[in-house]
């Protein structure tokens, strides 16, 4: 497969994204800015992707689980990269899924004040969404990704090679994130291959990004399935996975929609339909502590005074305020 290059359209701030098999190695190198004399590479013990960048290069590695998503961990990252002399002209490259890109893209915003970082995605989810648009974060716990900031890498690596020693499940998450894509104005891309369902919805995420990068209108869309999603991470103490319960987050938002008279109940199958094509699990897990959820929604970071709502309707995907707990309770009952 030839390679694709997506374009991030934001100014100064615009960048590639590569998607290919066979590309990382080639291209990596070539991405190296010229002002930089070392690369630090971020990544994870079982990730296991070699990369050579044509300069001085170290690699720091960051335990897994998204409980090191913290702000302890870009500390210490950053302190390591200290001690190593890194510099801001150098180039941090963060090899790994959401959790590697998320954390190395915050530590290189604040390192220095900020320096260059290419995000090399090694899961699918990864791909499809979250090392391109330059959103970082690490956790509270008080709340998922509460700490971050809006930082556009350089450079994106889709290698679809990497990919070949995903576990099944991180299939899954993947998928989880992609289903989200039918649903917020793309057409129906399930037939088509993998590699072009990823530039599929890489290509429609650039596009929100480039038109709203800070999130202040359209790139809300994005988050369609997340508010609960992220507050089912936490309920259950990541133990549900991101991609997992993004999957169940837009089933419900589906129900909250039909709930609403947003939607009628041939479009709920259509989600159902789009959700099992992938394989996904929707029902919420049975010891899910409904008013606890309620209680977690308030905190997303996404909610202003009313519990804000990715919602399906008659004019498309918009933010929706709720301030109806019942039908948020309800629609929780119906997914048991
Ligand atoms: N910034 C954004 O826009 C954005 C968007 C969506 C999700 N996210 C974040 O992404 C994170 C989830 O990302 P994720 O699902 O990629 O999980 P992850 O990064 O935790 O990776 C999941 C597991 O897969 C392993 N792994 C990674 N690549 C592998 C490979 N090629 N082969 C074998 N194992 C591999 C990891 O070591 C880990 O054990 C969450 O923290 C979420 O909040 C961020």
């Amino acid at each position: 497969m030839e390679t694709t290059v997506v374009d991030v359209n934001l100014g100064e701030h615009s960048y590639p994204v590569f998607i290919g098999t066979g590309c990382l190695q080639p291209i990596l190198p070539s991405l190296i800015p010229p002002t930089a004399r070392r690369a630090a590479v971020i990544t994870q013990e079982n990730i296991g992707v070699e990369i050579a960048t044509g300069i001085e290069q170290k690699t720091f590695y960051i335990a897994d689980g998204e409980h090191i998503k913290t702000l302890t961990t870009i500390e210490k990252l950053c302190s390591e990269w200290a001690k190593w002399g890194l510099t801001r002209s150098d180039i941090i490259i963060a090899v790994g899924g959401g959790l590697v890109t998320d954390v190395g893209g915050f530590a290189a915003s604040i390192y220095h004040r900020g320096l260059e970082v290419i995000h090399v995605p090694t899961t699918l989810l990864g791909m499809v969404d979250a090392a391109t648009g330059g959103k970082t974060a690490v956790n509270l716990p008080e709340g998922k990704n509460l700490v971050g900031s809006f930082w556009q890498p350089s450079a994106v690596v889709c290698e679809l090679e990497t990919l070949l020693s995903l576990p099944e499940r991180e299939w899954r998450c993947g998928y989880g994130e992609m289903a989200k894509y039918h649903f917020i104005g793309s057409n129906d891309f399930r037939q088509l291959e993998l590699a072009e369902q990823i530039t599929h919805c890489v290509r429609f995420k650039a596009d929100v990004v480039s038109e709203d990068e800070r999130e202040t209108g359209r790139r809300a869309i994005l988050n369609y399935g997340h508010t609960l999603a992220h507050a089912l991470e936490l309920e259950k103490d990541f133990v549900l996975a991101h991609g997992e319960a993004v999957a169940i987050g837009i089933r419900y938002a589906a129900e909250v929609a039909r709930l609403l008279g947003r939607i009628d109940q041939d479009r709920v199958d259509e989600h159902e339909s789009v959700l099992k094509h992938y394989g996904l699990s929707y029902t919420l897990p049975p010891s899910s502590d409904i008013e606890k959820l309620i209680a977690l929604f308030s905190r997303d970071k996404k909610a202003v005074e009313k519990i804000s709502f990715v919602l399906d309707g008659p004019k498309g995907i918009e933010l929706v305020e709720i301030d109806d707990k019942v039908i948020l309770k309800k629609a929780m009952e119906a997914l048991l």
